[in-house]
């Protein structure tokens, strides 16, 4: 992990034990002073990571206010710390409810239902699951019964999806799509219980609910006492009734993670399963809108979907619960100027709600600003699907809104100024989570043992079959890269950074390329033109020998897993032999020494050197794709269009999570390449200037052109996760 990551998971931490009291973490040190529902979930996600035990804890206290119905109340109320929170237990009544637990001060509604996620994650993270088991026994049975309520009670149509009946279980309070439904609300605000809002005593009032909203919230809470909080009546009588995709796409989630705590305990999975499945079903079929193509929320009262294009829409990638059509609907809408597109510069993804929406409001709470938990969730949702680069572009704005602005409560997606109250518990824990689950730094295994397999693995000419190809040897360069074209465009997928190896295994596409290379072994690359058709020669020529030795070396999970892989898969070519490393590093790099080893590729006498290419271009390091996460997309690079197509990849990897650049901090955190091939980039400066040139955000780029000699540098971990489809 780099030290800037460590430092910021160290103040995280701070964060969360600032905010523990002793049985629960309070979501934020004023503002929110007891416990929340889907906040406990997320704080327990983060420190499953690191204290198995406060985070069985915090689901304990929670679950132990569970009413006997079986609802788990959005909040369970501090006895120490009344009075600075409206509504509070005397405005809730709750006791006139038969199902409320004695002992206990709770809202009457519910939230999201994370708690199985949570509790997947931490047994996923335990160091010793029997010492867990006794706490898996004893929730299991609690997360079942809160699932089994809310299909009992909040589903009356019977198609899997469940209702919410106040927007604060939404988890999304002011959320544009709750204004219809709000506002068809016919009710008589000098009727009302009287009452006095809290919340504005500590964040501003303009970046809160409206005092209009605030009547009819209080109006459905007085309906519900009323009711004695009978499920019943208010299914009847409750003008607030909506199906909301973020609400069902986290149970839909849950119940999967609920079917793996049930395997885990020997229990039967079954059920969980069930649901999840009818769940899924009812997202896809009745919130779907076709002309729209997006997910939206349904207001059962009116029968009508809300057309408010919110992130809301897009979980059903979360809950992998949109079909592959859908998923690339959504795809297309996330990564718009709407919702920030890719390296679109100056915005950081994914803001709440649509930024060119007329309602759209950037410090206003759930009307616009970007929120860490919706984030990190869609994160996983897009690389689910396999949206990997879009996926890696949240994960970026995740670990830098934080360290740049404060572990805020949400933050401005145009400019990063963090708003709501600081030291937020949830953003403290995702970041942790984020960092641990994607830049902890594999362990390093036996790196001796490791370097002598490398060493003495044999090498393997993949080049060697009998069967020749058909066309004149003059044309066998045109043919070559027009098969590599032809297999990218049939197994790569560029948009979401990953390759289909077993797909590509078995085609004739395949096939055909591997024929083709069969012709190298007769080939002179000197007869190559001009230095552009060398240049994508090469480097088309590496990104498939990386491939084809994948795919011919059965490689499953990392090109690490083959000892010496970049140096044993080798192809023939005119009668001498090329791994990738001799292109890479002979051809390419003009005979550079490669990072961490003794000697240049080509000996002095070495005849490979006269295909060296003319002159070191540092952009080819954002071209040629190890089969690697952290490496880049693979393209395919054409002679005639060479330098645009090299400018892209340059630009698309200076933008990725890959370069974070952070004014405040006096530092820039970026990717190994950047160590490894430091030279190649004209050291330091040579960096910071290439940065600056591709950078999309003006503010980034002036930056760095005023301070850059005085910028640290911090390396990133290299993923060398295989960029296979799926996770
Ligand atoms: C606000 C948020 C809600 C959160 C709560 C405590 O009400 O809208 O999602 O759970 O604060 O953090």
């Amino acid at each position: 992990m780099s030290r800037i990551f460590d430092r910021y998971v160290s103040k995280a931490r701070e964060i969360l034990s600032r905010n523990w009291t002793g049985s629960y973490t309070k979501p934020s040190p004023s503002l929110y002073p007891h416990q929340w529902n889907w906040d406990t979930g997320f704080i327990a996600i983060g420190k499953a990571h690191y204290d198995t035990r406060e985070a069985e804890a915090e689901l304990r206290a929670l679950f132990s206010a569970q009413w006997s119905n079986g609802m788990l109340p959005q909040i369970v109320f501090n006895p120490e710390a009344l009075g600075h929170y409206f509504p509070e237990p005397d405005f809730w009544r709750t006791d006139r409810s038969p199902h409320a637990p004695a002992g206990k001060m709770t809202s009457g509604i519910t939230m999201p239902p994370l708690h199985a996620v949570a509790v997947e994650k931490i047994l996923l993270n335990t160091r010793n699951q029997a010492k867990l088991e006794p706490f898996l026994q004893w929730i299991y049975p609690r997360i079942l019964a809160l699932h089994e309520y809310l299909y009992r009670e909040r589903c009356p149509n019977g198609d899997g999806l469940v209702f919410i009946r106040h927007p604060w279980e939404s988890g999304i309070d002011n959320s544009p799509a709750w204004d219809p439904p709000l506002q068809a609300m016919e009710i008589d605000s000098k009727a009302l219980p009287p009452y006095t809002r809290k919340d504005t005593d500590h964040v501003a009032a303009w970046m809160r609910p409206t005092d209009r909203d605030y009547d009819r919230y209080v109006f459905l809470v007085d309906l519900f006492r009323t009711l004695q909080y009978d499920e019943k009546e208010i299914r009847q009588r409750c003008p607030f009734l909506i199906a909301d995709p973020l609400f069902n796409s986290i149970l839909c989630r849950a119940n999967r993670s609920l079917s793996n705590i049930a395997e885990a305990i020997g229990q039967d999975p079954s059920v969980p399963l069930q649901w999840e499945a009818a769940t899924a079903e009812g997202i896809r079929d009745r919130l779907w809108c076709p002309e729209r193509r997006n997910f939206y929320p349904f207001d059962m009262v009116s029968g009508n979907l809300i057309y408010e294009d919110t992130s809301s829409g897009f979980l059903p990638l979360y809950a992998g619960a949109a079909t592959r059509d859908q998923a690339d609907a959504l795809y297309q809408r996330i990564d718009s100027l709407s919702f920030c597109a890719l390296h679109q510069g100056n915005c950081y993804t994914i803001p709440n709600y649509d930024t060119r929406a007329e309602g759209f409001e950037r410090a206003n709470y759930w009307r616009g600003p970007v929120w860490i938990n919706i984030n990190w969730m869609l994160a996983d949702g897009l690389a689910r699907y396999g949206y990997n680069l879009k996926a890696d572009s949240l994960r970026r704005d995740l670990l830098q809104l934080p360290i740049r602005f404060g572990f805020h409560e949400y933050f401005d997606s145009f400019t990063g100024t963090g708003y709501g109250s600081d030291d937020f518990s949830w953003t403290a824990a995702l970041f942790i989570d984020l960092v641990q689950e994607y830049y902890r730094q594999a362990p390093a295994g036996r790196p001796l043992r490791r370097a002598f397999r490398a060493l003495t693995a044999p090498a393997v000419i993949l080049n060697s079959g009998t069967k020749l190809p058909s066309c004149p040897p003059n044309e066998l360069a045109g043919e070559l890269m027009k098969s590599i074209r032809e297999m990218r465009r049939d197994f790569y997928d560029d948009r979401r950074g990953v390759v289909d190896y077993a797909s590509l295994k078995g085609s004739e596409a395949f096939q055909h390329y591997r024929t083709l290379t069969n012709g190298l072994r007769m080939f002179d690359p000197g007869d190559l033109a001009s230095e552009d058709e060398r240049l994508a020669f090469w480097i088309n020529l590496y990104n498939t020998v990386v491939v084809d030795g994948i795919v011919t070396l059965d490689v499953h999970r990392s090109v690490l897993e083959a000892p010496g892989f970049f140096r044993r898969a080798r192809y023939l070519i005119g009668g001498r032999t090329f791994s990738p490393d001799d292109m890479e590093h002979g051809i390419l790099r003009r005979n550079a020494r490669p990072f961490g080893k003794p000697f240049k590729p080509f000996g002095p006498l070495d005849p490979r050197r006269e295909w060296m290419i003319g002159s070191l271009d540092p952009r080819i390091h954002f071209a040629l794709v190890c089969g690697s996460r952290s490496c880049a997309p693979i393209d395919y690079y054409d002679a005639g269009n060479l330098n645009a197509q090299l400018e892209e990849a340059a630009r698309s990897f200076i933008n990725s999570s890959e370069v974070m650049v952070f004014p405040e901090k006096k530092r820039v955190l970026l990717s190994e390449i950047f160590k490894w091939y430091e030279k190649d980039f004209g050291g330091r400066s040579g960096i910071i200037h290439f940065i600056r040139r591709y950078h999309a955000s003006g503010e980034i780029g002036s930056y760095l052109g005023a301070h850059g000699p005085d910028l640290q540098f911090e390396y990133l971990f290299y993923d060398w996760n295989l960029n296979r489809w799926g996770r």
